[in-house]
């Protein structure tokens, strides 16, 4: 879609560049200064990320849950659950998702329930860990796109490090994003198209992809919560790169999670799109057009045009735990930009009664994250590239630990 500079918002008043849209004032420039304010303000931030962003989602629908079974894997240290999630309002033949939860055993066989780390992954869930028990979710093998059936099993072990979670005492529950959208690059892939007609938004708004796997996380959760042995107010959501920004969506807009863990998610993600100079609005939307809403390619070349920046979706957090964490050498997601995004989010915290950054940042490599470093807002940085790994895994379990009742 093309639009013309009328139909663009007004300039946010934010120049020169490397000034932000004020969070703590509404859009008609009165300010926000209680709690109460805030959930409007919220409102209308959510509304406007959704509208020049990420695009709108249906609401949530009505969810069946089925063909769930249990197992032993990992030579019996984790019970794994899986679970079918379709939506009782569409065909039969529309898409469904393959929740994979894994469960400490030990907390199992004592009936204690257990916090979980709720991650999108795009290898399938077979690739988490290498155990015959777990279903090979190849949809995105049958699109043509990433991941090869069997051959796939555990070869994502060394990124999830689920047997180093479940001994932290936390399950971990995952679903592969092709389950919802493949990523093809075809909208009419996914399932998205089965909502074409129940949209709350204009043309132009509809949802992309990133909101689509978001809407996924969050049917994830609609579906984790009944489970006894699932800390329904301790499921954190966490994704890295692409999956970093659907997870820090899902966990933005939804104050069901307790806690949000986007990791080296870049544009899109929490990496701010004023003066980022890696990758540019024109530079995602280019490689990725379906990612987003059609209306936010319109302001590449300007950015200061647009109402909202990624200091506007951490902020809906708020006051919940939000743990950014980025590798230094991963240029391309801008981990400067995503640590300017987080301080800029911070009053927000402090208004709501959390405790907000802190001033010793970024936190590095082996910096402890306890009770007395961090409080609610946190980024968090190793020396790597583009991965995840056990010690950025350590590092949200960390903060997990300082803010649920007990891994
Ligand atoms: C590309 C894209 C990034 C994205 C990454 C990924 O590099 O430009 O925005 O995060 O793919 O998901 O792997």
């Amino acid at each position: 879609m093309s639009r013309d500079d009328d139909e663009l918002p007004p300039p946010s008043r934010c120049r020169p560049t490397d000034e932000l849209p004020p969070l703590l004032e509404f859009r008609d420039g009165s300010p926000v200064e209680t709690a109460a304010d805030w959930r409007e303000r919220r409102a209308e931030l959510r509304r406007s990320l959704r509208h020049y962003v990420y695009g709108y989602a249906p609401d949530p629908p009505e969810i069946e849950t089925a063909t769930e079974r249990t197992a032993d894997v990992l030579d019996g240290a984790a019970t794994l659950v899986e679970t079918e999630i379709a939506f009782a309002a569409l065909p039969a033949d529309a898409p469904s998702i393959t929740l994979a939860v894994f469960l400490p055993s030990d907390a199992v066989d004592a009936g204690r329930s257990v916090p979980v780390l709720l991650g999108l992954n795009w290898r399938g869930n077979h690739a988490a860990v290498d155990d015959p028990a777990v279903t090979i979710t190849d949809t995105a093998r049958e699109h043509g796109g990433r991941g090869d059936g069997a051959a796939e099993r555990g070869v994502a072990a060394d990124y999830w490090c689920v047997d180093q979670i479940l001994s932290r005492g936390y399950g971990f529950a995952t679903y592969q994003l092709a389950d919802v959208d493949p990523d093809s690059g075809d909208p009419a892939d996914g399932i998205r198209p089965y909502y074409d007609d129940d949209l709350p938004g204009p043309p132009g708004t509809e949802w992309g992809v990133l909101a689509a796997w978001a809407w996924g996380l969050q049917r994830c959760v609609d579906a984790l919560r009944p489970m006894e042995a699932v800390r329904a107010g301790e499921i954190a959501v966490l994704g890295h790169s692409r999956c970093g920004k659907a997870a820090l969506l899902a966990g933005a807009t939804d104050e069901r999670v307790g806690l949000v863990a986007p990791h080296q998610s870049g544009t899109g993600g929490t990496a701010l799109d004023r003066d980022n100079d890696q990758e540019g609005i024109g530079d995602i939307t280019g490689m990725f057009p379906g990612w987003f809403a059609d209306t936010y390619a319109a302001f590449d070349g300007q950015v200061d045009r647009l109402p909202v920046d990624s200091h506007s979706l951490a902020a809906l957090v708020a006051p919940r735990p939000l743990i950014d964490t980025a590798g230094a050498r991963d240029y391309w997601t801008n981990p400067g930009r995503a640590l300017d995004a987080v301080r800029a989010a911070e009053p927000v915290w402090e208004l709501l009664g959390a405790e907000g950054i802190g001033d010793d940042l970024p936190l590095y490599g082996d910096d402890a994250i306890g009770d007395e470093t961090v409080g609610s807002l946190c980024h968090y940085r190793r020396e790597t590239g583009h991965t995840l790994n056990e010690g950025y895994l350590d590092a949200v379990l960390d903060f997990a630990d300082v803010h649920f009742d007990g891994g």
